[in-house]
C-alpha cells in the first residue's frame, strides 16, 4: 500500500478517506517548526496532500526520491516550483473553483472594513475611550456608489467585481494582463483600465493576483503615491504582491486611507511598521477560511491524490492537475 503524508492538520472525515487507499501519515497541530525536517517526514512517501506552504522544489524532490504527487488544498501554487516536478515526473494539482466565493465575500469584509474602520473603532471602544456621540467619530469612506478596483480579473476577482456592482452599486474597473471577452465585462459591469488608471481613480483597490516574480511588488512606494489620498487597499492575493514596508510608510502617513491585509510578504511573519498603524485591518490568510470551503478544499486534494496515485473512480486522472502531463501514457 502506497504511504502518503498530509503535512498540514486535516479534518478526520478526508483522513478517512485518504485511508481507505493508503497508510497515512498526519501531522498534529503545533507549530510547524516543532516537526522533523520534511524530507524526513517524507521518507518512503508516495504523495503528500499540502497547502500554501511548505516550499516544495528541486532540493526536497531529489531527497524524496519515491514521491510522485504533490497535491495542494489552496488555489495558489507559487510554493510549489512546478516545473521542477514535472522534471521529476511529480504530478502537481492544486485547488481552483471551490474557494471562489468564499475568497470574494472575505475580501469584501476586509474591504468594507478598512473603508468604515471598523477594526479601528472596535479597539476604541474595548479601550473604554468611547464617551459620547460625535459627526466625525470613525467617520471613513463610502463604499456604495463608489469606484471598486480590481487588481487581477480572474475567478475570484470577478466574484469581488459582481458583489460590488451588484450588490453596492459601484463602478467597476479591472487591470488585468488579459481583457475579459465583451459579453463578461459587460455582465460584471466592468471596465478595463491601465493599471496607472486603475490606481489613479479607484476608491477601493482589491488586489486578487497570484504571487509570482512577474507580481513581486506589483503594488510598491510608486503605485500607492498614484493612490487617492481617501482610497483603501485590500490584499487576499498573496504576500509579495504588495510591498508591505512601502504600504505601511503610506498609511501612517495617511497618503492611502486604509488597508486590509489578509496575506503578507515572509507570513507567518508581519512586517512590523503594519502592526503599529491603525488604519489597517489585519487578518492571518483566512480568506477561504469557512468550514465548508475548507472542508471542499481538502476534499479536492484528496481526490487528486487518489487519482494520481492511481487509486479511486479517477484513477490516473486527478481532476485539477496542473501537469498532467506527467501522468501521460508513454
Ligand atoms: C489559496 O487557496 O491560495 C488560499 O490563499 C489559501 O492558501
Amino acid at each position: 500500500m502506497d504511504r502518503v503524508l498530509v503535512a498540514l492538520p486535516m479534518f478526520n472525515d478526508v483522513l478517512d478517506r485518504l485511508r481507505e487507499h493508503f497508510e497515512v501519515l498526519t501531522t498534529p497541530d503545533g507549530p510547524p517548526d516543532a516537526l522533523p525536517p520534511l524530507a524526513q517526514r517524507l521518507h518512503g512517501c508516495a504523495g503528500m496532500l499540502v497547502a500554501g506552504a511548505p516550499r516544495v522544489d528541486a532540493t526536497l524532490l531529489a531527497a524524496c526520491p519515491g514521491l510522485r504527487a504533490v497535491c495542494s488544498m489552496a488555489v495558489g501554487f507559487n510554493n510549489i516550483d512546478v516545473e521542477a516536478c514535472t522534471s521529476h515526473g511529480v504530478l502537481v494539482s492544486n485547488a481552483p473553483g471551490v474557494l471562489t466565493e468564499t475568497t470574494a465575500d472575505f475580501g469584501f469584509a476586509l474591504m468594507m472594513a478598512a473603508a468604515r474602520r471598523i477594526c479601528e473603532s472596535e479597539h476604541y471602544l474595548r479601550a473604554g475611550r468611547w464617551s459620547d456621540w460625535r459627526y466625525d467619530l470613525f467617520a471613513g469612506a463610502d463604499v456604495h456608489g463608489s469606484t471598486l478596483g480590481v487588481l487581477g480579473m480572474g475567478r475570484i476577482g470577478q466574484a469581488i467585481a459582481r458583489r460590488g456592482a451588484l450588490g453596492f452599486g459601484m463602478r467597476v474597473i479591472y487591470h488585468n494582463r488579459s481583457r475579459l471577452e465583451p459579453a463578461v465585462e459587460q455582465a460584471l459591469g466592468a471596465r478595463w483600465v491601465t493599471k496607472e488608471e486603475l490606481l489613479r481613480h479607484c476608491d477601493h483597490l482589491v488586489i486578487v493576483v497570484p504571487y509570482s516574480a512577474q507580481s513581486h511588488h506589483l503594488v510598491g512606494a510608486a503605485e500607492l503615491a498614484l493612490m487617492k489620498p481617501t482610497a483603501t487597499l485590500t490584499n487576499v492575493a498573496r504576500g509579495g504582491v504588495v510591498d508591505d514596508a512601502a504600504l505601511a510608510e503610506a498609511l501612517r502617513e495617511r497618503r492611502i486611507a486604509a488597508a486590509g491585509l489578509d496575506v503578507f510578504e515572509g507570513e507567518p511573519a508581519v512586517h512590523p511598521a503594519l502592526l503599529t498603524v491603525p488604519n489597517v485591518v489585519l487578518t492571518p490568510h483566512i480568506a477561504s477560511a469557512s468550514l465548508p470551503t475548507r472542508r471542499a478544499m481538502a476534499n479536492l486534494a484528496a481526490d487528486n491524490l487518489i487519482a494520481a496515485l492511481g487509486r479511486g473512480a479517477h484513477a490516473g486522472r486527478p481532476p485539477t492537475a496542473l501537469n498532467p502531463q506527467v501522468l501521460a501514457p508513454p
